[in-house]
């Protein structure tokens, strides 16, 4: 069985290393995970006066949130927290009021930083929301990559051994979350 997975990548930046990232862990996850970039640029930003009408993009990506199985989220710091787009996609996500899209999916947690803290601060924020809107966010393993522009090569690929090594085992134990995670009654919606 094939299990969909929505991919949240805090960085708009085209050279993203987050971006890179979760382009590395879509070559190294285990078969049964099919990784799909969803993007969270486009989305006006959160207010509650738009809730009755709300825009287009906002529903388009609440739907592809209730058509994932899990979600895999990859987060750098900004000034020792989530960016705000990423914060953002988080709230659109979780309104209106009593239809929350995030509600009961299992979820994985990666942060990537150019620096040697590694986004600790970005990872457990993120975390912190997820609690709010009953994501199920695997626990362990954490995955913290730091010193990210000297793990990968002029094309963008990641070319660091151990690196690489973490990742694969760290989508095996997602998939494994995924799988005892997925058909959970909340999670139908
Ligand atoms: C950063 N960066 C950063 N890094 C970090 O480890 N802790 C931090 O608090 C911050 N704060 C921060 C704020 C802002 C506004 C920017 C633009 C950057 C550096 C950040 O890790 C670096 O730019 C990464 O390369 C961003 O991830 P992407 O775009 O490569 O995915």
């Amino acid at each position: 069985e094939k299990y969909k997975i929505a991919v949240f990548v805090g960085s708009l930046r085209k050279e993203s290393f987050n971006l890179k990232t979760a382009k590395a862990l879509k070559a190294l996850a285990p078969e049964s995970l099919s990784l799909e970039l969803v993007s969270i640029g486009q989305l006006p930003m959160f207010n509650e006066d738009l809730e009755d009408t709300p825009p287009r993009e906002w529903e388009e990506f609440r739907q592809k949130i209730r058509e994932a199985d899990g979600l895999l989220f990859l987060t750098p710091e900004y000034n020792r927290s989530v960016p705000g787009v990423l914060k953002n996609a988080i709230d659109v996500g979780s309104r209106p009021y009593g239809k929350n899209s995030w509600d009961g999916k299992p979820a994985a947690v990666v942060s990537v930083s150019i620096g040697n803290i590694s986004g600790f601060g970005a990872n457990h924020h993120l975390r912190q929301s997820l609690v709010f809107v009953n994501v199920h966010t695997m626990a362990q393993p954490e995955a913290y990559i730091g010193d990210a522009a000297s793990l990968f090569d002029e094309n963008g690929n990641l070319t660091n051994d151990s690196t690489k090594d973490f990742l694969r085992s760290f989508m095996e134990a997602f998939e494994q979350w995924v799988k005892t995670h997925v058909n959970k009654p909340e999670n139908v919606n």
